[in-house]
């Protein structure tokens, strides 16, 4: 908490009946036309802290009314004119990559590792939600994920606990801003704390297995960087961890939070969290459940109202203190104050420039994209080619807009097929469907100089509560691939999926592909700028893509096994499964340029360093020298992995540890310098505790996770 906030604090506290404290901790939804009355009325008593503008527990799924800004307005008057203190009500909304102007969902923005776009965009993001009485987001959502089966992985960054935290931290600067009370910037919550990703089977919601070990060094990371960024609140989550629900979880969210982490802001508890304690078998009653909760460290009850049902008995009782009321509630003034609510309570909505922040979802859309193959330099297309666009996802909108998308309009969307007629000279002939029988689009693909098939699954087959058995497209679209090669022509595969979906047959049969994600407003014209060359592909994946949903999970940054069968990188893949070959597709951090770049030799300013010297700050450096030798200027996203080779604990074979993404001119060369501090070096212990350890590190620095171009540094 901010000092200069602590007095008002206290004085607000000293003057707050009970009651009214715990109105502070309990967040209702945005009430119906049948309940409105009820809601003012418990406005009216200071009964409302906060309030989750939508309805329904999965509000990203679906779809929800648009905000009506006179109605929070009217809410906040009734709260400050009307109840005991006059504290405003802080409202909170789902505006996860996007607003009016949608964004890519958040794992295709990973894929740009471009930490300064996404930036740029959750500035956009703040601006326009703050517009419409948004002063809280749920996120960035950082459940680190090893399961493309689970319908979430969308939402979150991937399989890497660097890549995470960098994200973290660019979401958290875009959001809140250097000051959150700025009338266009809003609160952040980083969630969902903790292990939520690791739902067992990818089916969302159960119960997750997670050693401390494993705990520190995958899953922590990108909260730490959110909350080393700033972020003032955090979301607990709905799973147990080996049988602990983190809502009831003081070891997790107040010794691991709080004592470790560092965190001091609110948390706020998943919808109804508090409550299903007693599904999940470790409360017997809703006193339970809300005494459990707050004694963990749950200062904000969202929706089951099992805190303002319950919390003033349990302080009569003895079961809760008021110490604790008054810790929870004082996190929730706290960051009330530093939204600045007391001063600005009011959402007055402002102009801001919609046609940029629609060119910066465009930039971000296409550096987000993964051009995963492209034989004989197929793409870029000639701007006179006549086009077969053929496919599901031709003249498709609203999955492009992705799931946890509550704003953005489908009208404001096109689709690929006019965007496309729009670009081009040629003819573009187009068959929506995957109706094989269709005379007319065999036709088309037969005349045409190239098919572009726009393939991939629906946004309702992704987000919450959307797991899947099987990470793929459907059978029908790969029967389309099938009957296109038949004819002989070309193919591009556009591809616009949410998840990271198996992609060995489609990759087979497409000459070139491109991972499109669900991209956001934008995405039609952003696949147009990659397809015509007026933008060069530059995303890299944050996930590995499988051959086939069987090898789940199949992620990078493994330790390495006992016997010479690691798998990933390719060692004697045979015995890994006597029935099919596990390596990766496509690895982590893949993905092709239309220009080509050579890499110079690594240099390093020194190969050893004494531990001393690292604690110190003393760093390793690396210079290497990027040479764009193709045809287009184009950017390159250089990757450092470290591989420790003898700890105390076994380390990954390859922990992606920095990056820099260049921009170079054809026929430049980039020198890239990149650096290891003692912070990179390190590993958490289950205890802990971190810890650098003394030793040789292959250092490798290149293009994605396989690269071969190493060094080797020291630790003396
Ligand atoms: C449940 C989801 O798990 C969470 O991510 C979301 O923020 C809340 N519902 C509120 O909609």
């Amino acid at each position: 908490m901010k000092k200069n906030y602590e007095k008002q604090i206290d004085s607000l506290l000293a003057k707050m009946s009970l009651q009214e404290k715990i109105g502070q901790l309990n967040q209702p939804e945005t009430p119906t036309a049948d309940n409105e009355e009820a809601f003012m009325d418990l406005v009216r008593k200071g009964l409302v802290g906060s309030v989750l503008m939508s309805v329904g527990a999965t509000a990203g799924n679906d779809p929800q009314g648009s905000i009506s800004v006179d109605f929070y307005n009217r809410i906040q008057k009734t709260a400050i004119e009307e109840s005991p203190n006059g504290i405003p009500v802080l409202f909170g909304r789902d505006v996860i990559h996007g607003h009016k102007t949608v964004f890519p969902i958040p794992l295709a923005m990973t894929a740009s590792f471009n930490e300064e776009l996404i930036e740029q965009s959750y500035r956009d993001i703040a601006q326009e939600a703050s517009n419409e009485s948004v002063h809280w987001t749920f996120t960035p959502m950082l459940d680190l994920c090893h399961d493309p089966r689970w319908g979430r992985i969308i939402e979150g960054t991937g399989e890497d606990p660097y890549l995470g935290s960098v994200v973290a931290k660019a979401v958290v600067k875009g959001l809140q801003g250097e000051n959150v009370g700025e009338s266009d910037r809003i609160l952040a919550c980083a969630k969902h704390y903790i292990g939520y990703g690791a739902s067992e089977g990818g089916r969302d919601y159960h119960r997750t297995e997670i050693s401390d070990y494993t705990l520190f060094n995958y899953y922590l990371p990108a909260f730490k960087g959110a909350i080393d960024a700033g972020a003032l609140t955090v979301m607990s989550a709905f799973n147990d961890i080996s049988g602990q629900p983190i809502t009831s979880s003081r070891r997790y969210l107040t010794e691991i939070l709080r004592d470790k982490l560092g965190f001091q802001g609110l948390v706020v508890a998943d919808y109804d969290a508090v409550c299903q304690l007693e599904r999940q078998g470790v409360a017997e009653s809703e006193a339970d459940c809300a005494s459990m909760a707050l004694n963990a460290g749950i200062d904000l009850d969202m929706h089951d109202f099992c805190y303002l049902n319950e919390l003033e008995s349990l302080v009569e009782n003895g079961k809760v203190s008021m110490e604790t009321i008054d810790t929870a509630v004082k996190r929730v003034l706290s960051v009330k104050f530093e939204a600045g609510l007391f001063d600005t309570p009011y959402c007055v909505p402002k102009d801001y420039d919609k046609a940029q922040h629609r060119l910066h979802s465009r930039e971000m859309a296409a550096e987000s994209m993964v051009l995963l193959k492209n034989e004989n330099h197929l793409l870029p297309l000639q701007k006179s080619a006549d086009i077969a666009l053929v496919g599901p996802f031709a003249t498709e909108r609203r999955t492009l807009l992705g799931s946890w998308m509550l704003d953005g309009k489908e009208r404001e969307t096109p689709n690929l097929l006019e965007t496309l007629r729009g670009r081009t000279s040629g003819t573009v002939e187009s068959s929506n469907g995957t109706d094989l029988s269709l005379d007319r689009s065999l036709r088309w693909m037969t005349h045409a100089d190239v098919i572009v098939l726009a393939l991939g699954e629906k946004w309702t087959d992704t987000g919450e509560s959307r797991a899947v058995s099987t990470a793929s497209i459907p059978n029908s679209q790969i029967e389309l691939i099938r009957r296109a090669k038949a004819t002989g022509k070309k193919i591009v595969g556009v591809l616009f999926c949410g998840r990271p979906v198996v992609i060995e047959e489609i990759a087979d049969l497409c000459d070139a592909l491109i991972y499109a994600w669900h991209s956001g407003s934008e995405a039609a014209n952003a696949v147009c700028d990659l397809l015509f060359g007026d933008s060069v592909p530059s995303g890299r994946l944050p996930v590995t893509l499988l051959r086939s949903s069987n090898h789940i999970p199949l992620y990078y940054n493994v330790t390495s096994s006992g016997r010479p069968v690691n798998c990933y990188y390719g060692e004697n893949p045979g015995e890994c499964y006597v029935d099919s070959l596990p390596t990766p597709y496509y690895p982590f951090g893949y993905g092709l340029s239309y220009t080509e770049f050579a890499y110079g030799d690594i240099c390093c300013n020194t190969p050893q360093l004494r531990l001393e010297d690292l604690k110190n700050g003393q760093k390793f450096r690396f210079e290497i020298d990027l040479h764009n030798v193709g045809d287009f200027d184009a950017k390159e996203t250089v990757q450092l992995y470290i591989h420790d080779r003898a700890a105390s604990m076994m380390r990954p074979l390859r922990e992606l540890k920095a990056f820099q993404k260049v921009f170079v001119k054809r026929g430049e060369t980039c020198r890239v310098v990149l650096e290891l501090g003692f912070e990179d070096l390190g590993f958490y212990l289950p205890s802990g505790e971190y810890t650098v350890e003394a030793g040789k590190f292959d250092i490798y620095i290149g293009e994605n996770c396989l690269t071969p171009r190493k060094t080797e540094i020291s630790v003396l």
